[in-house]
């Protein structure tokens, strides 16, 4: 890959340790595909997560006098006081996830601690050069925004916010965003949850790849893409998809597929939605808990749980969370979403991720959720993924079916 004097001056360490180290992981990722050269990017999302596999990376950076070039974002950890109050979480666990959030800190990254931050802490716009990491983040970011973003994983958009460059490579490249299948979506869409079955059946039958749907009636909403974007890049790897006439970058399938015919077609009709549903009902019965807003809940969804839980008390031995940013919940607090959820037994939780250990309580525990990457995530003996109202009911009843 061919580098700028200015470049090769960071890769010999000239500008310190920190920022060496966040151009030796660029360099080797552009050499690895190939990339001619580094491009500049506006901003990036580093998909950190409190654990081992974030620290070291974060450390040897921050600890190298490195700073974020642009604004990078931050993935959702947990607060560790709060849940400390809770739980008896491992003193080592813990230990971990306040080293990388004081390292996240210190190179100077945006404390988001949120997996929606293209919503409101850190929104790119059309056609900008972003690295984004996070299964929701890169889909939306290149699907719906229309902004352009490779398949990130927290380091190498954590490195490229500190240098505020990119291997130019993947997705970056315009041939590199045709479309590869073509899903003819014969099932009715009727809300979020359809997505998030269409979502984790799209991700599993394509695997890898650029889907350009067709066949849906109408414009779909924020959320629905969300959960779309989430599950299909959980059950499969797909880092973008379009939808013609919705998606920004191309408004016909022929635009979508740069004008060739496509080659591979599946068919998802309400038979394959039910067979995808079907697959996660993998439990019956008492519940222990029910788990909201991975990816973390606008405040759109916050305000239909309100709506759901208003009157209502969750049964005592159910306990009822729901991740959400911290911007969100200042203004559901606002609003007053947060005394109706909390007068009925539930909470909501800033910062916190559904893969993390700060669940430790409910390891062996048994819970029901709306989403399939909170079950796929394992941080639960079993999770039933079901539509919300009937999450809610469940918590009710304290049991579900
Ligand atoms: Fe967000 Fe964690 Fe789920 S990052 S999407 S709450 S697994």
């Amino acid at each position: 890959m061919h580098l700028t004097k200015e470049e090769d001056r960071i890769l010999n360490g000239e500008l310190g340790a920190g920022t060496q180290k966040a151009m030796e992981l660029l360099v080797a990722i552009g050499d690895a595909y190939d990339a001619e050269k580094m491009i500049p990017i506006s901003r990036a999302h580093a998909a950190s997560s409190g654990q081992e596999g974030d620290l070291y990376f974060v450390e040897l950076l921050a600890d190298g006098g490195a700073k974020c070039k642009v604004p990078t974002s931050t993935n959702p950890v947990y607060d560790l006081n709060y849940f400390h109050k809770l739980f008896d979480i491992p003193k080592d666990e813990a230990k971990v996830a306040r080293r990388v959030m004081q390292a996240y800190k210190r190179v100077g990254a945006i404390l988001s601690w949120s997996c929606v931050p293209y919503l409101t802490e850190n929104i790119p716009l059309f056609g900008e050069t972003v690295a984004f990491s996070e299964s929701s983040a890169t889909p939306y970011v290149n699907s719906v925004i229309g902004a352009k973003t490779n398949r990130e994983a927290a380091q190498s958009a954590l490195a490229a916010g500190v240098i505020g460059k990119t291997p130019k490579y993947g997705l970056h490249i315009r041939e590199n965003r045709k479309g590869t299948i073509l899903i003819d979506v014969e099932a009715s869409l009727k809300d979020e949850f359809d997505y998030t079955l269409l979502g984790q059946y799209v991700g599993k039958a394509v695997g890898y790849g650029i889907p350009v749907l067709t066949g849906t009636t109408r414009q779909p909403q924020t959320e629905e893409l969300i959960n779309f974007c989430a599950m299909s890049n959980t059950s499969g790897a797909i880092s973008m998809f379009y939808i013609p006439g919705y998606s920004v970058e191309a408004q016909t399938v022929k635009e979508a597929f740069q004008g060739d015919i496509p080659q591979d077609k599946i068919t998802v009709t309400d038979k394959e939605l039910k067979e995808t549903y079907d697959e996660l009902q993998t439990t019956s019965g008492r519940i222990d808990f029910v788990q909201l807003g991975c990816p973390h809940y606008t405040l759109k969804q916050i305000a239909e749980v309100a709506r759901m839980l208003g009157g209502k008390k969750i049964h005592k031995d159910v306990s009822f969370w729901i991740c959400a940013s911290a911007t969100t919940k200042v203004l559901a607090d606002k609003i007053g979403y947060t005394k109706t959820i909390e007068k009925a037994g539930a909470r909501i939780v800033v910062d916190t991720c559904i893969d993390e250990p700060c669940w430790i309580a409910y390891k062996q525990k048994v819970g029901m959720t709306d989403s399939p990457k909170c079950a796929y995530y394992r941080r639960f003996k079993d999770v039933v993924v079901s539509r919300l109202e009937d999450c809610v009911d469940a918590a009710v009843k304290g049991r579900w079916r």
